[in-house]
């Protein structure tokens, strides 16, 4: 059986967020791109993980014809708690930065990228097996997948590898071309989704001594949940009973907080991980998001990250169908590493504030307790996490309107 070719302009494999903003933001500057997925519109609408978008997140957003169901339903943010020795402490972003965030979860801004890309008539192909990167190191990188039971070739100018952390998109790179810098942390989170009116307007992030605890929600009536548990905890261990009981547990404080219960309808547990992999490009092929770095989520930084990469690629791309030059392409690592470096580093130093590790000696238990008190009693402190946490600005600014 032979292949049907197809030819594109850039070739995108993944349709997360990192994949599907990167082909919103071409096809507003008329650049022509082909999306292959490997799961189900269903089930990437639906896939349930990130919760905050950054300020300059909801910028670009708004500034791309998306910010309209995100206007309406997401949850603006002006501040969050601390909680640590049964004592709550707010840092206000709003007065600290002038910015905010916004609670809207990882699978509606997915949605409404993919109804963006349906509306434009704009090729998205879901449930793609067996895809492979071919002569990427070539200026005629291929693309091949099997859709519907038919053999398929993209021949693009340049690949997007928007594939997530265990996609094809950087195992294709060689070995001796990556550098890889990785850490792994002791721990894991169970998140949950209830049916509850969240207990307080705002995050709550929680050091306890039985660990970690984060309150989060996705709308007045679903709150979002997290506990610090073992990285190889066993799920079935964990009765709704007991996660409230352990969510009440590490929430309380010494005004007497009041944790509201309601019905689990998701649980599920999440690895803790930092990574990184250099460079981000290699040939033809461009590493977007999850595919190119990890971060553990006590940042809220990973979708953000994805949307940003997309950003500056988008861009560089722009100059190069614009004037044939390849100068932004070949700066796109330097320029993303930049923020992710910054981000990983957030990232590391909320979990590492925040998390009880098992092998928490009383020297580690007293720098933690020592850091939590200076954020959350010094103004710079609290504006250097605050500034971090709603978000630095885009490398490349995406002046759509100008
Ligand atoms: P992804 O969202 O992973 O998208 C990659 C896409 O590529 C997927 O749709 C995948 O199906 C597809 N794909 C993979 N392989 C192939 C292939 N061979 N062919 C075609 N398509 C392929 N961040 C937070 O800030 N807070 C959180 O609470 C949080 N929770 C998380 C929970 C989990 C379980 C995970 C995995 C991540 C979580 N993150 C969280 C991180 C955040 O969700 C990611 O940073 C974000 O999804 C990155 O977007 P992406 O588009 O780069 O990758
Ligand atoms: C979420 O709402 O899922 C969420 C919020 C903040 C985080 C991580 C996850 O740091």
């Amino acid at each position: 059986m032979s292949a049907s070719l197809v030819r594109t302009q850039v070739a995108i494999v993944g349709a997360g967020p990192a994949g599907l903003t990167l082909a919103h933001l071409l096809h507003l500057q008329g650049i022509e791109s082909v999306v292959i997925e490997a799961r189900s519109r269903d089930y990437v609408e639906h896939r349930v993980r990130a919760g905050v978008l950054e300020q300059p997140t909801v910028d670009l957003l708004n500034e791309v014809g998306l910010g309209y169901r995100l206007a309406r339903e997401g949850l603006e943010h002006h501040g969050t708690t601390i909680r640590f020795n049964r004592r709550s402490h707010r840092i206000d972003f709003t007065e600290l930065t002038g910015s905010s965030i916004t609670v809207y979860g990882q699978q509606e801004v997915v949605k409404d990228l993919i109804a963006a890309r349906l509306d434009a008539d704009r090729p998205l192909l879901f449930e793609v097996a067996d895809a492979r990167i071919d002569d990427a190191s070539t200026d005629r990188p291929r693309v091949s997948f099997v859709h519907e039971g038919n053999q398929q070739v993209i021949e693009a100018d340049i690949v997007a590898g928007c594939d997530g952390f265990h996609g094809i998109a950087r195992p294709t790179v060689p070995t001796d071309v990556l550098t890889v810098f990785e850490r792994t942390y002791p721990f894991a989170w169970l998140g949950i989704l209830a049916r509850t009116h969240p207990s307080s307007e705002e995050l709550i992030y929680a050091n306890h001594e039985n660990g970690f605890a984060l309150h989060s929600m996705r709308s007045q009536t679903v709150t979002r949940q997290y506990l610090q548990v073992a990285p190889d905890e066993d799920l079935e261990r964990w009765s709704d009973a007991r996660i409230w009981a352990e969510l009440k547990n590490r929430f309380d404080d010494e005004a007497g907080f009041d944790l509201e219960e309601g019905e689990i309808f998701e649980k599920g547990i999440t690895p803790m991980r930092s990574f990184v992999a250099e460079p981000m490009q290699y040939g033809r092929l461009f590493l977007v998001g999850d595919a190119a770095h990890i971060v553990p989520p006590t940042g809220a930084k990973g979708m953000n990250l994805a949307i940003a990469d997309a950003c500056v690629l988008s861009h560089a791309l722009g100059a190069f169908y614009a004037t044939g030059s390849n100068v932004l392409l070949d700066a796109y690592t330097a320029t993303c590493l930049r923020r992710v470096w910054r981000a990983e580093h957030f990232s590391w130093f909320m979990t590492t504030m925040l998390h009880r590790p098992p092998d928490q000696n009383p020297f580690d238990q007293r720098l933690q307790l020592s850091q939590l008190d200076y954020v959350t009693s010094s103004r710079a402190a609290a504006t250097s996490l605050a500034e971090n946490y709603v978000g630095l600005p885009f490398p490349t600014p995406w002046h759509w309107k100008d």
